[in-house]
């Protein structure tokens, strides 16, 4: 079958480009739909020339609706922590989110559940969730989810809010009640909604689109967040929004930005990682009186955690624990640096390199917020309850403010 026409129809109308979803996947979902239909190749292909239906059913053969839940989790963690500060600034308003693409609800379903454990009330935040395939939609609203959609070990959630049934992991209500599912074309006119976001989830879609495309969906991103909202992408998407006015929320894996404009505003509170505790960006290091310390070079060595940072932001996990071990080298221990080294590791999956590094940030600094939230959701995961209970609790006085210094 003959599939460039069809390729420029299915691209015309979802942004999709042939080149990264490639060319025989498209053949094979056309010529799966042509037998459906009944049709040989030039029949079918004036079949989705003149039928918006077919047209939709060729996209429903062609999308990817790979996810599962709690895709790169750092994302889920810098919601929380967003969504605090924000209803912290303006109480008595709602949080409005949105999921774009949603794909079978596992990326929404997740928001929801991360601010629900964050102790986030369902009433103060509304999660829209849209997707331009009506299946996909479907399985969301089932709210069914088998083995494929549970990856990673800390499964807990799963515990927490689902039920097991003969037909898979059964999603509770209270976690489908504040999300609304909707089908919709990041490219449709209909996108534009009545009021901005306060964070847009837009992940793993911009790197199925070519260039111009990409340009015309972050145009669309922009219009949909609020000037003060946080947007997250894939971890292969950073680079195109750094070319296209937002800046990195600076939160490591989290992949999240913010407007440029907006963010000159929180410029002066914007400094990595505890962003309200900690203004200062500069690695404090402290040394033992057995290890002198070595001379640093300032400007090269705060670079590299510089650099480390944002390469982790950006998904280059080994060129930043590279940066980031080069820093330890010249500047000796510090705490962002070590925490830095935890997230990393964590995150490639070497949770006792990650443990190590977390007990050692703490050592420099016990109240390190993001250090103790983050070790403590790694002990939570390996089962050890009692250690993430005592890391909670210190944290829980910490946001009091009774923890002694
Ligand atoms: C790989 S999934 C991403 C799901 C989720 N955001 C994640 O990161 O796990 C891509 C989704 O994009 C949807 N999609 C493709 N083109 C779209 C468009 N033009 N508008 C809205 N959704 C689209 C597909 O239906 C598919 O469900």
């Amino acid at each position: 079958m003959n599939c460039v026409e069809l390729e420029g129809l299915v691209k015309q109308a979802t942004g999709l480009d042939s080149v990264t979803i490639g060319s025989s996947a498209i053949e094979r979902a056309a010529q799966v739909r042509a037998t459906a239909c009944a049709l040989d190749a030039r029949s079918y292909l004036e079949r989705v020339r003149t039928s918006a239906a077919e047209l939709q059913a060729l996209i429903e053969a062609v999308v990817v609706p790979e996810t599962w839940f709690f895709r790169d989790p750092e994302a889920f963690g810098a919601l929380c922590r967003m969504a605090r500060e924000r209803l912290q600034i303006h109480p008595g308003t709602m949080l409005r989110l949105l999921s774009l693409p949603c794909s079978t609800g596992e990326e929404p379903y997740s928001m929801a559940m991360a601010l629900l454990d964050a102790g986030i009330p369902a009433q103060r935040f509304q999660i829209d969730a849209i997707d331009i395939s009506a299946q996909a939609l479907a399985h969301a609203e089932r709210g069914v989810y088998r083995r494929n959609s549970f990856r990673g070990t800390d499964l807990g959630f799963r515990d927490r809010h689902f039920e097991a049934t003969a037909q898979g992991h059964r999603l509770r209500d209270s976690v489908r009640q504040p999300v609304r599912f909707r089908q919709g074309n990041i490219f449709s006119a209909e996108m534009s909604p009545a009021a901005a976001y306060d964070g847009v989830f837009c992940r793993n879609l911009l790197i199925y689109f070519d260039r111009a495309t990409q340009d015309r969906a972050v145009g669309v991103l922009r219009s949909l967040l609020a000037p003060e909202g946080t947007l997250f992408v894939g971890p292969s998407e950073p680079g195109l929004l750094m070319s296209h006015d937002f800046v990195s929320a600076k939160v490591p894996l989290a992949f999240a930005f913010h407007k440029a404009a907006a963010d000159s505003k929180r410029a002066a509170a914007a400094a990595w990682p505890s962003q309200s505790r900690k203004p200062s960006a500069k690695p404090v290091a402290r040394h033992t009186a057995m290890q002198p310390a070595p001379a640093p070079d300032p400007i090269s060595s705060e670079q590299l955690l510089t650099d480390a940072t944002s390469l982790a932001d950006q998904g280059h996990l080994v060129e930043a624990a590279r940066s980031c071990e080069e820093h330890l080298r010249k500047c000796g221990p510090s705490t962002q640096a070590l925490h830095l080294m935890g997230l990393i590791s964590a995150a490639v999956g070497n949770v006792s390199e990650a443990r190590r590094y977390y007990r050692k940030a703490l050592y420099l600094d016990q109240n390190h917020h993001d250090t103790l939230l983050h070790l403590g959701l790694l002990l939570e995961q390996q089962g050890d309850t009692a250690g993430a209970q005592i890391l909670r609790n210190r944290l829980r006085r910490l946001d009091q403010g009774s923890v002694a210094i």
